[in-house]
């Protein structure tokens, strides 16, 4: 069912573990990741970027799509269906197209007009019954045309976000999006422990999730993150098996070419990739 991200990240924080969101493309996407989500009885998030939501030809096809996937594949763990990275105008856009629940990303405005936005968003989106998502800092490299510099948030900043009332708070400790450089520093625990100390409760978002080593995970959970996004790590998968099945000449042998079959490999790739981050995440069953 579909629901806000509210309820599913209370109880990932209370229980210690973390929800993945998982950004989806098409409708190959969709499918492998509600449908492990399924099989594996775990609170799902499911991401589309302003990018993505456009290549899908738009916010309502995506909703409309998500909505029968769920009833026609009969999937009965929680979805949130949710904007990632979002600007003020996407907001209103997947609001009324029925998401359930958004992102904004107002890290690059001056902190005074990011608490602006931020605010009216959260009121809007409590009347609704959305869950809201906001960022403080900013998250290095780049997604989807989303640039970050990657510096640090500042504990102080975060607290004044969190307290607007927002569901749950992304906030820059040194992720970063897409894979990380050979000599990436790692997460800044120090940083998280100090937001953790000002905000308190509130269920943070650790993005940039892909190739972030196992122990900085757990670890960035024990200290209060509650949502992990995973974006490239399942481009990759699909993209390695469908070149593998394309270099072993497989779109040639009998009806290989048929998108069907074609796209079979890395949806199933997809789904791997999903099992092992929900399985590290420890959402297996919480559903
Ligand atoms: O917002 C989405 C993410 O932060 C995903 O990051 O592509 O590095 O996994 P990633
Ligand atoms: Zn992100």
């Amino acid at each position: 069912m579909l629901v806000s991200a509210k309820d599913m990240l209370e109880k990932a924080r209370d229980g210690k573990y973390a929800v993945g969101q998982f950004n989806i493309n098409n409708l190959e996407w969709t499918k492998a990741v509600l449908q492990t989500a399924e099989e594996l009885k775990s609170p799902v998030i499911l991401g589309v970027s302003e990018g993505a939501g456009k290549y899908m030809t738009g916010y309502k096809t995506v909703a409309a799509m998500v909505k029968a996937m769920i009833e026609e594949l009969k999937i009965t763990v929680p979805v949130a269906l949710h904007l990632d990275h979002g600007s003020y105008d996407g907001c209103y856009k997947c609001m009324e197209a029925g998401f359930s629940s958004i992102m904004f990303d107002g890290s690059h405005y001056p902190i005074a007009e990011n608490v602006e936005k931020t605010t009216e968003l959260v009121k809007v989106c409590g009347e609704k019954g959305l869950s809201i998502e906001a960022e403080v800092g900013s998250i290095g490299g780049e997604e989807d045309g989303v640039v970050g510099m990657g510096e640090c948030a500042d504990p102080g900043e975060c607290k004044q976000v969190a307290d607007l009332g927002v569901t749950m708070l992304a906030a820059g400790i040194g992720n970063i999006h897409g894979k990380y450089p050979e000599n990436w520093a790692g997460l800044s625990f120090d940083t998280l422990a100090a937001i953790k100390d000002q905000v308190g409760d509130m269920p943070l978002v650790l993005h940039g999730g892909t190739g972030i080593p196992e122990d900085q995970i757990k670890k960035a959970i024990s200290l209060g993150v509650a949502k992990i996004n995973v974006n490239t790590e399942c481009q990759l998968s699909f993209a390695d098996a469908t070149r593998k099945y394309i270099e072993a000449g497989k779109d040639l042998e009998g009806k290989g070419f048929d998108p069907r079959k074609l796209l079979a490999p890395g949806t199933e790739a997809i789904k791997a990739t999903v099992k092992e981050k929900m399985e590290l995440f420890g959402s297996v069953g919480k559903a």
